[in-house]
């Protein structure tokens, strides 16, 4: 993919696709529970589709009906032993949800995945799960995976990974275990699947007291299904934001996007940094909150994220490193360890391709700085992407200003954004294959 800049700002409205994590769960939960679930504004995209198609091979009657996704679901212990291994793509959200889930079902079943996928930490997920007496192999921590389904115990497990999906893990596998089961996490994660277990009637019970939350759960109670409607999706929206910030004569609208307080600190960030952002049209879809979103070319000044940030936005490193390029002081942006087993390790690829881009910056720790100079000498315009999806969008979105950049093994964008560059392009974008 070849990034063009632009002269005349990014201006309109673009379509942004429905939430991937919320489209993942939507999925997962709806086949698990009793009754007929029609999905609107789901992710089409692969990771999506893989964990679509890992249900149909367990004997879920899943339909597409126009826009729609249809699950009709028979409850807890309604899957099949599936004929073939899971293939799950570049998917770590369909990984490490699955291998909860699989744990406590009455069959045997084995997880592969692409080769970036192939590479990441799985063990975080099949160690907290060995405390209920998960049976799950992994080969020498990662996949491919294969899970002997058993009677699950519960257990006390504390997160010691602050992660979203080692806690969806194992509160999938309590669903189907007895007893209850006490999760405590010191850090803020994503609660998507907490929101949509208690909306499908889950005996769920959830405290907070600042950072710290303690949910409990007890198995072996039937979920109800509800239709869903999927909000758009925030970590995809970044792009556009970021790009109608740096460039001038900007203007844009962002409708219906996810607003989750567990993920929001791209708003948060960006706004500290100076970002004219304006959230309107607030209100709540399926228990999520949603808003729309107005940007306008902004002047940017650097900013000092503390790693609490990290928890907020993990997924957005890749593009405020972009926006940070373009400010007027330095930025440091702290406790990013998580960015290293990622679809990639981002914290190293933004490293290489700042500096490839001519942009003063260093990794100290897990502290990365960055020294805009607004002269931008280009060392090389190849972009490395290690085929990481976000690695790909952020670097294009920099392209609009300092292009052309050819972007390399960029159809990673599939895993999440297909029509990246349709919409991009709508606005006053210069990207083509
Ligand atoms: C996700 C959680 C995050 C995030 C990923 C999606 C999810 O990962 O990076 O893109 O849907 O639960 P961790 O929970 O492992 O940090």
């Amino acid at each position: 993919m070849i990034s063009n800049p632009i002269s005349n700002g990014i201006n309109g409205s673009a379509n942004i696709p429905g939430d991937k994590s919320i489209s993942h769960r939507s999925i997962i939960i709806p086949s698990i529970s009793n009754g007929i679930c029609e999905i609107t504004n789901i992710l089409k995209s692969e990771d999506v589709e893989n964990t679509l198609n890992a249900f149909k091979d367990m004997g879920v009657k899943i339909e597409k009906v126009r826009n729609k996704v249809i699950i009709y679901g028979n409850g807890l212990n309604s899957l099949k032993k599936p004929k073939n291994e899971i293939y799950l793509g570049n998917s770590g959200t369909s990984a490490r949800l699955l291998i909860g889930l699989l744990s406590s079902q009455n069959f045997n079943s084995v997880l592969t995945g692409d080769k970036s996928l192939s590479k990441r930490p799985m063990k975080r997920i099949s160690d907290p799960l060995r405390k209920m007496n998960a049976k799950i192999n992994t080969s020498k921590g990662t996949l491919p995976v294969s899970i002997e389904g058993n009677d699950l115990v519960s257990a006390n497990i504390d997160l010691e990974i602050p992660s979203a999906q080692i806690k969806s893990g194992i509160l999938l596998a309590s669903l189907n275990s007895s007893g209850k089961t006490i999760i405590s996490e010191n850090k803020i994660t994503r609660d998507h699947t907490e929101t949509m277990l208690e909306s499908f009637g889950a005996n769920i019970e959830i405290k907070k007291n600042y950072n710290k939350k303690i949910i409990k759960i007890t198995g072996k109670k039937e979920l109800v299904s509800k239709n869903i409607e999927v909000p758009n999706d925030l970590s995809s929206s970044a792009f556009f934001i970021v790009s109608a910030l740096i460039n001038k004569n900007s203007e844009i609208t962002l409708k219906n996007i996810n607003n989750n307080p567990t993920r929001n600190g791209i708003i948060l960030a960006l706004k500290k940094m100076g970002g004219k952002i304006s959230i309107f049209n607030e209100r709540f879809s399926n228990n999520e909150r949603v808003c729309d979103i107005k940007v306008e070319s902004s002047d940017l000044i650097g900013c000092d994220l503390s790693s609490e940030y990290a928890d907020l936005m993990i997924d957005e490193y890749p593009i405020i490193a972009v926006a940070a390029s373009f400010a007027k002081s330095p930025s440091v942006f702290r406790g990013l360890n998580e960015l290293r087993v990622k679809e990639s390790d981002r914290l190293e690829l933004i490293l290489l391709n700042l500096k490839n881009c001519g942009i003063r910056c260093n990794v100290d720790k897990d502290d990365l700085y960055i020294f805009p100079s607004q002269k931008y000498n280009l060392n090389t315009n190849i972009i490395q992407t290690d085929y990481d999806h976000r690695i790909a969008m952020a670097f294009a979105i920099m392209g609009t200003k300092i292009g052309p950049l050819n972007i390399k093994d960029s159809n990673s964008i599939n895993t999440s954004f297909p029509d990246f560059i349709r919409e991009i392009n709508k606005l006053g974008g210069d990207i083509h294959w």
